[in-house]
């Protein structure tokens, strides 16, 4: 049995996609176990780039079968414009080598009027959602209402329940919310039938394969979306998204018990970065942020919003260690850190006269935060085609050395650029190294 789960730990955007990918090739199964086409992951293979949103990462290898979970929350149109995209890029997306978790929910178009017209009708307090319906979705999932793969094989029973939420969200839009926008059943159902007839043949039970494959000792990676400080439990609450993003999150949304996990790898960035609202206590206002987000390309992979950046927090990183039990960090991203005359890590923060070594429990916590930095000396080199630690410059190598020690953590990877091949070994577990070609 060998199976790892991989997060971000920051708040998201980390790079994930670009890790698993690097680390399928031995792999038999890619897990999505919460999140929706919120996510959005960026692979770039031979240079040809190819941006998912839904699919596992996992899904440009042609011998390895992807799963998205129970925990997932599934829109059925951007999932088929999915697979058509990746298909025309030459992959083969048969039923059974993709499977669709049978109590996994679906994102309809009322979820995602609704999230709009509850951002708009928030005003300033908005959270800066993706507006893909994803809080709605799970909000129908905790009322125990919601619609799940398992109807798209009924599709007369699925019939009315669709018409009854179609009726509900539409009364919830005009007299809640105060929004013109409504759903037109008629249309919805067209194209949601025609879909489920697609979709039906790829719907099993998630739960079942992947119990079977680990005890056949095949290889699973459990991928995580978003990032650890996005937890609607454990992040910077209220500005979350609505999943549970935390490791502990695979097993609930996958429907394996936890002691079928061997590994928690955490992905981060050598700096940081957030989409939409919310407490950053380390972003770097003006030129220089301007200046990251540039050359980190920091732009949202799936609504193309810029990106806030700011430096490495590692006061952060270790309430995401904590939360997650990650036992080694992929650093991503280092070579856009070149050039910089010195970096910053945060190391902690001053509230009110305080030392404090945690995010604060509330937003009041964050009025008047003051985050303490350590300042490293910057490296000029251009790293991007470094394929070894050693021959890492000194001042990189000691940026390494130092986030480890600060994050009391391991350092398994580190990042230099988009590619595959851009991937440089540190401290690499046996359990990572069986995943390794
Ligand atoms: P929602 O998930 O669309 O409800 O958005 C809630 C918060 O999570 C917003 O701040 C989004 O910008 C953020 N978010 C959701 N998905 C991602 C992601 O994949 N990367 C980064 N931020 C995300």
């Amino acid at each position: 049995m060998s199976s790892i789960v991989i997060v971000g730990a920051q708040w998201g955007d980390e790079g994930k996609g670009k890790i698993v990918d690097v680390l399928t090739e031995k792999a038999n199964w890619v897990v999505r176990f919460q999140g929706g086409n919120n996510a959005g992951h960026t692979i770039v293979i031979d240079g040809v780039r190819t941006a998912l949103s839904l699919l596992p990462s996992g899904i440009l290898r042609p011998n390895v079968r992807c799963l998205l979970g129970a925990g997932v929350v599934l829109n059925p149109t951007v999932l088929l414009s999915e697979i058509d995209r990746v298909r025309s890029a030459g992959a083969v997306i048969s039923p059974g080598r993709l499977v669709i978790d049978r109590d996994a929910h679906l994102v309809l178009d009322y979820h995602i009027l609704v999230d709009k017209a509850r951002e708009l009708s928030r005003g300033a307090d908005k959270i800066g959602t993706t507006g893909r319906g994803i809080g709605p979705a799970y909000e129908d999932r905790s009322q125990r209402s919601g619609i799940r793969c398992a109807d798209l094989l009924n599709p007369n029973k699925m019939r009315e329940r669709v018409r009854a939420h179609v009726d509900e969200k539409n009364k919830l839009l005009k007299y809640v919310l105060d929004s013109k926008a409504y759903v037109d059943f008629d249309v919805l159902w067209e194209r949601l039938s025609q879909e489920a007839e697609i979709l039906a043949p790829f719907v099993g039970c998630g739960s079942r394969i992947i119990f079977d494959a680990l005890r056949r000792d095949e290889k699973v990676i459990f991928e995580g979306a978003q990032g650890v400080l996005l937890d609607q439990v454990h992040g910077t609450y209220p500005f979350v998204t609505s999943s549970s993003t935390i490791a502990g999150a695979a097993t609930v949304g996958t429907g394996i018990g936890p002691k079928m996990i061997d590994s928690v790898i955490g992905i981060a960035k050598a700096y940081c970065t957030r989409v939409g609202e919310g407490p950053f206590p380390s972003e770097i206002d003006g030129a220089l942020g301007e200046d990251i987000r540039k050359r980190g390309h920091e732009f949202g992979t799936v609504t193309g919003r810029p990106r806030r950046c700011g430096w490495f927090d590692a006061v952060a990183i270790k309430r995401a260690i904590r939360t997650s039990g990650i036992d080694s960090l992929v650093l991503t991203k280092l070579d856009v850190l070149s050039g910089l005359p010195a970096v910053k890590v945060c190391v902690g923060y001053q509230v009110n006269g305080e030392y404090v070594d945690d995010l604060p429990a509330s937003l009041e916590g964050y009025e008047g935060l003051i985050p303490v930095y350590e300042e490293l000396p910057g490296w000029s080199e251009d790293i991007s085609a470094v394929r070894s630690l050693r021959d890492l410059p000194a001042n990189v190598q000691s940026f390494l050395e130092k986030l480890s020690a600060l994050i009391e953590c391991p350092i398994s990877f580190a990042s230099v650029g988009p590619g595959r091949e851009a991937t440089i070994p540190v401290e690499v577990s046996d359990v990572l190294r069986a995943f390794l070609p």
